[in-house]
């Protein structure tokens, strides 16, 4: 939520930041704006796209060698120009952009309203940044000095940067909860909220934690708690190419991320799974086998499309491991009061791994004693280094708002290590590891093999784009699947969706069917291929528009649905990994139909850093 990109070196400050700013815009697009330092503090902002911002200040004077630059994803206050960040302190002297909330931030208005103090904006940002400048008035200190008094006030979550007038060769950042990356060049610094604005330009980086503030300087970064103790700047390579992150001849990221899949799990299975051997290698999991193999439960713990990896991943462990598992939505757990003991394991899965309700989960369930191990895509993220333990997806850069190849490489990896527990723990014949390691093995071929269906499901999705709602079933290894198939279609083409499992729909769902409900049905050739056979009957004999996902070589289903999409034969463990593909093809080429921005979705942001 909310993204961050600021500079002091010795470039121009501007293309630099509203570069950065681009790339940062899916953590959210509805307004941007910079500060320069430039003869003085000048910030511009504006509602809409950086593109908007970008188009407005054509013909102004951008010169400057020092900015901070932010993507909005409004929390308090509309979208509007007037609560676009940076935000400029009543003396005019700092401007601050900010990623996060500030809970107490009501408490600290009233103080400052007390005192005199006007505010132009409805933000949390605001606030914060007059009691900062308040503090260094009282207490005739510095920035640095004020910053840290202030945010041993605060309560909430922030990246916050601000930039000062007076001292045009500083900037000053700080970091609880939301992600902070430091680019460290030649007698320049970088800071982001992910590394993509970064990489151009430096691979050294280092990540900030929670409670640190950075000083920079163009030659200079110091590293502080809030104690005002130093701490040495840890400086990482960064093993991120800038090609990863760009549409790369793709009309959009969404697309271009579902069409990386047959590599993306070939990544995330190269080095690990070896048929020949018949191993699986991941030291995550072998370091920790003892506490892995004997958990007295698992919990997993997600949001969105990883909670419905981790549905998936709760069949796959329950059946290979014979552990009970339990998924829970990251949010819900985190307030509630949930009984754990020693001996629990908490899985938490997390593409950006900065969710911000999955963080407090984790902390949660380790003040009572589980062991955490984390399953995430972005590599040096928050969750990937709060988890005792862990295994990363190595999916790339996922851009597009929409989870796409994040979900599949996270089935991957899921399906990897309760593989390597089960073996361990001998809950699995060694014939039934083998095939299964095999079904894993092929699993970027038929990938491969499903993307040529894009042009059929683009004339399916021409079909039935106006839509009112739609209705996704499926059993067992793919009622998960229909749980994401439906997110997808909602979040991208913004048509009423509902996931259902296909032998709960007659509990209640079955009153919406008529002939205008298009139902999606996912029914490749599986343990409950019978089952649902039954279910599909039921929905033509009441005249719905049946859609159908299916197994190749399947002439039954076909007969009662007249859109199919076929995928290839596989395993019902790992079928989830190619069924899903369709219907991420299906939801993309409506929203496409439909105009709208299929990598940006009104109202969301990839990286939801705020509770
Ligand atoms: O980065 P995370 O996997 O923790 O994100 C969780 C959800 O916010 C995310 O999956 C969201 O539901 C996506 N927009 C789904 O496409």
């Amino acid at each position: 939520m909310c993204g961050i990109v600021a500079y002091i070196g010795h470039r121009e400050a501007y293309p630099v930041i509203l570069k950065g700013l681009k790339r940062l815009e899916y953590r959210g697009y509805d307004s941007a704006g910079v500060a320069l330092l430039n003869d003085g503090l000048k910030v511009f902002k504006k509602k809409g796209m950086v593109a908007d911002l970008e188009e407005s200040l054509i013909g102004e004077n951008l010169h400057a060698h020092s900015g901070i630059g932010h993507t909005r994803w409004a929390t308090h206050g509309e979208p509007s120009d007037r609560n676009a960040h940076p935000h400029q302190s009543s003396n005019g002297k700092l401007a601050m952009i900010h990623n996060g909330i500030i809970e107490n931030y009501t408490q600290l208005k009233n103080e400052l309203q007390k005192k005199g103090y006007q505010f132009k904006s409805d933000t949390d940002t605001e606030v914060l940044l007059n009691f900062i400048e308040d503090i260094q008035k009282n207490n005739q200190c510095g920035l640095e000095e004020a910053v840290r008094i202030a945010l041993k006030r605060v309560v909430g979550a922030y990246v916050i940067v601000l930039i000062d007038q007076d001292h045009p060769d500083t900037l000053i950042a700080a970091r609880k909860g939301s992600p902070l990356v430091i680019g460290v060049g030649k007698g320049e610094h970088f800071l982001a909220s992910d590394a993509s604005p970064i990489i151009e330009y430096t691979k050294e980086v280092v990540y900030v934690n929670d409670y640190e503030l950075a000083i920079l300087k163009p030659d200079e970064l110091i590293l502080k708690n809030l104690g005002n103790e130093k701490i040495t700047p840890f400086i990482q390579k960064l093993d991120l190419e800038l090609a990863a992150i760009e549409k790369g001849g793709y009309d959009h990221f969404m697309l271009k991320e579902i069409f990386e899949q047959p590599d993306t799990i070939f990544d995330c299975l190269r080095g690990r799974l070896d048929i020949h051997k018949g191993t699986i290698t991941m030291a995550g999991v072998q370091n920790h086998m003892e506490k892995l193999m004997h958990a007295n439960r698992i919990i997993i713990v997600a949001c969105g499309t990883s909670w419905h990896a981790g549905l998936i991943a709760e069949y796959v462990f329950e059946e290979l491991c014979r552990v009970p598992v339990e998924v829970e939505y990251a949010s819900e757990f985190r307030y509630r009061n949930p009984v754990i003991r020693q001996g629990d394991v908490i899985i938490a899965i997390s593409q950006s791994g900065e969710t911000a309700d999955t963080i407090v989960a984790i902390e949660k369930a380790r003040e009572q004693g589980a062991f955490i191990f984390g399953v995430v895509n972005v590599v040096g993220s928050s969750i990937a280094r709060i988890s005792d333990a862990g295994a990363y997806t190595h999916a790339g850069p996922e851009i597009g708002v929409a989870s796409t190849k994040a979900f599949t490489a996270q089935l991957a990896v899921l399906t990897m290590i309760a593989l390597k527990i089960a073996k361990e723990k001998k809950t699995i014949s060694e014939e039934r590891y083998l095939q299964l390691l095999n079904e894993m093995h092929e699993i970027p071929e038929k990938l491969r093999e499903i993307l040529p269906l894009n042009e059929q499901i683009r004339a399916l999705a021409e079909k039935h784009k106006d839509a009112k709602d739609a209705l996704y079933l499926g059993r067992g290894y793919n009622f998960p699947v229909a749980l994401e198939g439906a997110l997808k279609l909602k979040e991208i083409s913004y048509i009423h969706a509902e996931g259902y499992a296909a032998a709960e729909m007659k509990h209640g769902p079955i009153a919406l069917v008529d002939e205008q409900l298009p139902v999606v049905f996912v029914a490749t050739r599986d343990s409950y291929h019978e089952k649902i056979i039954s279910n599909i009957q039921e929905i033509k004999a009441r005249k719905g528009k049946i859609i159908a996902v299916i197994s190749e070589g399947d002439e039954v289903i076909p007969m009662m649905a007249p859109d199919i999409m076929r995928v290839p034969n596989a395993d019902e463990l790992v079928a989830p990994m190619l069924s899903v593909i369709p219907l991420q093809l299906f939801a993309y080429h409506i929203g496409v139909a439909k105009g709208y921005n299929v990598d940006k979705p009104r109202n969301l942001a990839k990286s939801v850093t705020v509770e």
